[in-house]
């Protein structure tokens, strides 16, 4: 029998085993099949729900951006975690409020597992709790950045490199380039000591509290 370690954890659930409730008090909903499932199944599930929400949206969408915490890098001199703590340190010191702050720790969240559409990505997660403003931000921040990319798209085409011309004028325009220029191209420097993500976690609990709207 081999004592060889896997890169993963042993399996933690086994057949017949349910994972804990957050609440003592709570119930499990007993059909193993949705199509099962009776109204009161439902109240009580979506009861449940609301709170369990509350509790750990936050927390879950910190683990998410945790778990690149010690990744290496193809070439930057700092990972994608740090460069996403790097660009909400220097948002926090430069005075902006606290969801812009959050917004800059999870703009990059899905840079590694979801390049091509990384904003939209931070922006689903993120949506419900911030502004139009960062909302339209971080939806577009990949295409402001690409002006910045010098020599990074073979061949060039003009209009793909430049094509934040087509906002130009609209009223978040000056923010978002002010947000690639500040705060995000300039945010790959192991010189700068990042505020830990312990600084961040009551701001991004306060954030993620703020009432969702419905989807
Ligand atoms: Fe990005
Ligand atoms: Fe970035």
């Amino acid at each position: 029998m081999t004592t060889e370690k896997t890169k993963y954890p042993p399996i933690r659930r086994k057949a017949g085993e349910r994972d804990k409730l957050l609440r003592p008090g709570w119930k499990y909903i007993e059909p193993c099949n949705m199509d099962h499932y009776t109204p009161e199944d439902w109240a009580v599930m979506n009861q449940q729900r609301v709170v369990y929400q509350a509790e750990e949206r936050a927390k879950q969408a910190l683990e998410i951006l945790l778990a690149s915490r010690d990744a290496p890098t193809f070439g930057y001199q700092i990972n994608n975690y740090e460069h996403c703590l790097q660009t909400a340190t220097m948002l926090h010191r430069d005075g902006h409020n606290e969801e812009t702050i959050v917004v800059g720790l999870f703009h990059d969240v899905g840079f590694i597992v979801c390049p091509e559409k990384h904003g939209p990505f931070a922006a689903d997660l993120i949506r419900p709790f911030i502004s139009e403003k960062n909302l339209w931000m971080l939806e577009r921040h990949e295409i402001f950045q690409r002006i910045h990319l010098h020599g990074f798209y073979q061949p060039e085409d003009p209009d793909f490199i430049n094509a934040r011309e087509q906002w130009r004028g609209h009223k978040y325009f000056d923010w978002t380039a002010e947000f690639i220029e500040r705060y995000d191209i300039v945010a790959i420097n192991p010189n700068i000591e990042s505020l830990p993500i312990e600084f961040f976690e009551p701001m991004v609990r306060r954030v993620f509290s703020a009432s969702p709207s419905p989807v």
